[in-house]
């Protein structure tokens, strides 16, 4: 009589240990970026109520939460800022003031931490732009467009000031062409040579941004996104995009959302796999898991540990994710 089955993959599945021993993905604190909101013009840490658990934070406090990160072994920071609407314009030019709450939290971060944080910053004007586009708006031949070019050297003053505040990496996110360039460029003219480039290369025109629009105060005031962030039908166009920041100059690549894009991550990472990826577990992303959570529907710590196994399992090295805190507190605990 044959014994069946021979085969019997279930072996491998058997213990906790086995399963540990031969695990193809591994998630670690070490791949974490944690997004930090910085804003002007509060004195306490303000909740944001479409992302349950994060907050808005004073330049001054910023401290506090950097502290708690480096605690947990969360090393790596990506700061927004949000600023009054006095204080934003047509061409978004707060966003290059060194008085600005970024610039600020950066020196503030430094003071108490010195070299040990790696700060990212987000270079986009959207959250200074009286309009809130990523881009400055003109009228051209009867039509209103977002300029690319003028809107290039903002941004590029803009890393520029992020750069002499003290941040490690500047990561452009307004899906402007040849913004690696003009980037990179003008740190170097500026002595900056050091300071590295993550680029939002392969960002989708996404429902899922909802959530970080409340918060960081950025969304268009007419219009969308669609003239500039890509069309989520395509994916062979990551390609393109990745291939031109990395002519451009990129240090680290990215896509944009995560969830829904495992295939592009997986498409880019093996088109480019001697770049470093990161990908973002934007907003949209983090609230539906807190929302259907606090209903009980799904276990937060399970569904949050598969959502990023996923996402480095699909090819990422990296994930900018609003759950980086507790993950480390769930990968502390032992899970
Ligand atoms: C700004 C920016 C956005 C995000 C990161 N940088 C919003 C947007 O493009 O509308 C989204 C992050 C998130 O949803 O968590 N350009
Ligand atoms: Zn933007």
């Amino acid at each position: 009589m044959p014994r069946f089955p021979e085969l019997r993959p279930r072996r491998l599945r058997l213990t906790k240990a086995i399963r540990d021993l031969v695990a193809e993905t591994a998630l670690t604190v070490n791949d974490l970026i944690y997004p930090v909101f910085v804003r002007e013009g509060i004195n306490e840490p303000e909740p944001i109520a479409a992302m349950p658990g994060q907050y808005r934070y004073p330049v001054e406090k910023v401290t506090d939460i950097v502290s708690s990160a480096l605690e947990l072994g969360v090393k790596a920071f990506i700061l927004f800022g949000v600023v009054p609407d006095e204080k934003k314009d047509h061409t978004g030019s707060y966003a290059y003031d060194p008085r600005g709450p970024v610039p600020r939290a950066i020196k503030a971060i430094r003071r108490d931490f010195g070299e040990e944080p790696l700060i990212f910053t987000d270079v986009c004007i959207c959250g200074y732009t009286s309009h809130g586009h990523c881009g400055i708006p003109v009228e051209k031949r009867g039509r209103k467009l977002i300029d690319n070019d003028s809107t290039l050297e903002v941004i590029s003053r803009m890393a520029v000031t992020h750069a002499e505040a003290g941040a490690d990496f500047v990561a452009p996110s307004g899906m402007m062409d040849g913004m690696v360039k003009a980037i990179r460029e003008a740190l170097d003219r500026e002595g900056f040579s050091e300071v590295g480039i993550m680029s939002y290369a392969v960002k989708y025109a996404s429902g899922f941004y909802g959530p970080f629009r409340e918060a960081a105060g950025s969304a268009p005031r007419f219009g969308d996104r669609r003239s500039y962030q890509m069309d989520p039908r395509n994916a062979m166009e990551a390609i393109k995009e990745s291939m031109l920041d990395v002519e451009e100059g990129a240090d680290i690549l990215m896509v944009k959302p995560a969830l829904a894009y495992l295939d592009v991550i997986r498409l880019v990472k093996e088109s480019f796999p001697h770049y470093p990826l990161a990908a973002y577990n934007v907003s949209g992303e983090y609230s539906m898991v807190k929302a259907a959570a606090e209903k009980g529907w799904v276990d937060e710590k399970l569904v949050t540990f598969e959502i990023l196994t996923a996402i480095k399992r699909a090819g990422a090295d990296l994930i900018l994710t609003y759950h980086a805190l507790d993950v480390a507190r769930w990968l502390r605990e032992g899970y």
